[in-house]
Formats: structure tokens, sequence, C-alpha cells
């Protein structure tokens, strides 16, 4: 247990003292909760509100195997991933710490049914796409769940209510991601009540540092898992160690497989596969220069024409590798819930400060290699960040009936 000193004592050091100004009115209990919470805190993230990012090195294109290449060796492909998965050699990992909030629901965004004549959860969709994988495989692969303080334990209670929409509950493994504070224009802590500090989850490449934490490595090594299939919540077509892909990465002897879409338009807002300085990196759609965009490779094409859709197979000896490495911080302008100078909760409707948050994309520039490896958008592509419009729900439903889903 933390001591008052102890907090007192980092509160100084980063020039939050702001942070006690209610403590005489708190409880013991929730004295002793916010000591322990500025202690754990980290608060080292504070000293970079005021960085826009580093700077970018030089881009060059990634080769992608394309489509028609994937299928001319697809059989031989299929085998060696089959094979990694029976041996037990590849687990899933669903990132759902997320907070949603373009969805708009209060709850995890797993939770969320797009079923139109039944009841069709996205969770059930995502576990659905993997006991595909199960069936031919006849193997299951560990599936390890991250959620956050804001919403593990609706997600626990939620997949059990449902049985784990048939997966086998003892290859399932929860672990919460870490928290990171929330901070003013000025670099001061918030506080979302007068015993707690303003903080959100740490973005989604806290995954592995995570995992670690909550002991789960041990099952990771344990069980001699050597990949690692790390995907999104909100894609409700998304394959999960998909064969062809699992074997593709291992063939190509890399230390990372991303799953890549060609993009449907040369502005489109997607993040770009390709090198900086001679390493795997992805180039986000508003740091695309015009040259780049009309940049064509030997075939003619695009020379930056693939997309990444947040579907990556990662290799555990090389996470292991980068794990005590810090990844790049991100610092997100957001709108913040705060308490006021009389102690009253304001929900801002502007954006009122800053977020810190770790991004899954900068591992990819922390690796050696990368196999891109393009898939079928109308396919595997369909993401939910929106109640309506692009990649909402209504587009999903649209893809979900095109793949003969019924909802
Ligand atoms: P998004 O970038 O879409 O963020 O996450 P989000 O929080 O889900 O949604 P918005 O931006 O608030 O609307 C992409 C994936 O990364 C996970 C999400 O759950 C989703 O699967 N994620 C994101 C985390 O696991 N942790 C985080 O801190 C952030």
């Amino acid at each position: 247990m933390a001591t008052k000193e102890q907090a007192v004592d980092k509160l100084k050091e980063y020039g939050q003292e702001h942070v006690l100004k209610y403590f005489d009115e708190l409880s013991a209990d929730e004295q002793q909760s916010l000591i322990d919470e500025i202690v754990e805190t980290d608060m080292e993230v504070l000293k970079h509100y005021d960085e826009k990012g580093a700077a970018r090195g030089v881009f060059s294109p990634l080769k992608t195997m394309e489509l028609n290449e994937i299928d001319a060796d697809k059989a031989r492909l299929k085998e060696i991933g089959i094979n990694a998965i029976k041996e037990g050699k590849t687990a899933a990992l669903l990132l759902a710490g997320g907070m949603g909030t373009r969805l708009g629901s209060d709850n995890p965004k797993g939770m969320y049914n797009i079923g139109i004549t039944k009841e069709v959860f996205i969770f059930q969709r995502i576990i659905e796409n993997l006991l595909d994988v199960v069936n031919e495989a006849g193997a299951t692969p560990r599936l390890f769940i991250m959620t956050s303080d804001k919403n593990n334990d609706a997600t626990i209670a939620f997949l059990k209510e449902k049985n784990y929409f048939g997966y086998p509950a003892d290859r399932v493994n929860f672990f919460k991601q870490d928290m990171a504070p929330a901070c003013d224009y000025n670099g001061k802590l918030y506080m979302e009540g007068k015993g707690k500090l303003a903080t959100s989850p740490n973005g989604n490449a806290g995954w592995y540092s995570s995992m670690i934490k909550a002991g789960l490595d041990k099952i990771i090594e344990d069980e001699g898992i050597e990949w690692v299939n790390v995907f999104a919540v909100d894609n409700v077509l998304q394959r999960i160690c998909d064969p062809a892909f699992v074997g593709a990465t291992i063939d190509a002897g890399v230390e990372v497989g991303a799953k890549v879409v060609k993009k449907a338009a040369p502005d489109e807002k997607v993040g770009v596969i390709c090198l900086e300085d001679g390493r795997p990196s992805i180039v986000e759609y508003y740091e695309l220069s015009q040259e780049m965009m009309d940049a064509k490779d030997d075939k003619g094409d695009p020379a930056y024409n693939f997309g990444v859709i947040l579907n990556y197979l990662f290799k555990v000896s090389a996470l292991n590798r980068i794990a005590k490495e810090q990844t790049m911080l991100h610092v997100v302008e957001k709108k913040i819930p705060y308490i006021d100078e009389s102690g009253e909760l304001v929900k801002p409707t502007e954006p009122n400060g800053y977020k810190f948050e770790q991004l899954v994309l900068d591992l990819i520039h922390m690796l050696d290699s990368c196999l891109s490896y393009e898939v079928i958008r109308e396919n595997e592509f369909a993401p939910i960040k929106n109640a309506t419009g692009v990649d909402s729900v209504e587009s999903a439903r649209e893809l979900c009936k095109k793949n003969g889903i019924e909802l």
C-alpha cells in the first residue's frame, strides 16, 4: 500500500499538487485509492504534452504479396499455417480496450448488436470467424482478450453470459491494459472526481507489456506459442489465425505479417504500409505527399497502394526483444470530462486537453522485417467506427450480407 508521503513527493516532482485539493473531504478508503492511483500512474508522459510528435524518416515502398501471388501458392501456404495452428504455435489477441467513443454506445463495442432479424453481436461475429479456423485445423488457438479498466467487468460478464459464443472457456484469457492520465493545455492533470484522476486506456500498443504484467507471457512460454495474431474488435469480417496468412508470414521469415487491402483511392484515409529509413512502417494518409501518391512501382501500379486493417501476426521472439524499448507516444487532443473549481463534473463539447496513447502501428516500426499480405477488401474489411456513414454499422451490415452472413 502506498503512503500519502509518496504521493505528495511524486505530485511535487511533476508540479501536480492540485490533485490533492479535495483530499480532506474524502473518506479513508477514497483517500487511499487516490494515493494508490497517484503512485501507480505514469506521470512521465506529462513531460511530452507540448511535443508535436517525432519527425518522420525517409519513406520508400514496401513490396506487397498480392492476391495473384498468394493464390498461386495457396495450398502450400495454408498447409504451413494449419500445421503451426495444430502445433499450438499461434494465438489470437483481441484488442478490446478502446472506448469506442465514435460509435457512441456506453457498452463495450463488442457488445453492440448489428443484427436486424436476430441478435448478432460484434464479439459473436469475431468468435464465429475464429471458430471456422478451429474447425478447419482441428485445434483451438488461445484467445487473449485485452480490456481496460473502463470496460473489463462488462466485457467478461457479457461473454460469460453468452457462453463465449461457443469458444471453449478454458482457451480464453482476459487481461487489462494500462491507463494513462489526461491533462489540460498547460500540462496539469485533470480529475474526473474529487478522489480520482481523469484517465483513459493508454492506446493499443500497450498490449504486450500489459500481458506480461498480467503474467500471461507465462502461458505463451509454457505452451510454446510463437506467433500472436493481434486484431481490432471493430472489423466484423476479420479473418483471424487465417491459415494462408500464418503460413505466408512464417514462410517469409519475417518478424511480423500485416494484412492489407488495396486502397480505394490514392487519397483514401487509411494508414499505408511502407518502409521508413529502411524499416517497416505505416504512413498516415495526411502524411502522404503528392509525390508519394503519384509514385509508381515497376509494374506501373501506385507504389504506396496498400492500407493496413489492424490485423498483424507478431513473432513472439521479436516482441520479447523490443519489450523493454519505449514505444512512441502520441499526444492527442480530446474532450476530457473533469471536475471544475467548484468540484462539479463538466463534460466538454470541445477538446479541452491531451490524452497520451501508444499505437500498435509504432510497434511495427520497431521490428526488422514485415510481410505485407493482401486480402480482398469486400471479404475481410468491414470496420465499425461510427453509427452511420463511412465505416459504420450500416456499411458493415451491407458487407456482411454480401458475404452471406445472416443478420
Ligand atoms: P480505435 O482507434 O478505433 O479506438 O481502436 P476506439 O477507442 O475503439 O474508438 P474511438 O476512437 O473512441 O471511436 C482500434 C482498436 O484498438 C483497440 C480498440 O478496442 C479497437 O479494437 N484499442 C484502442 C484498445 O484496445 N486500447 C486502446 O487504448 C485504444
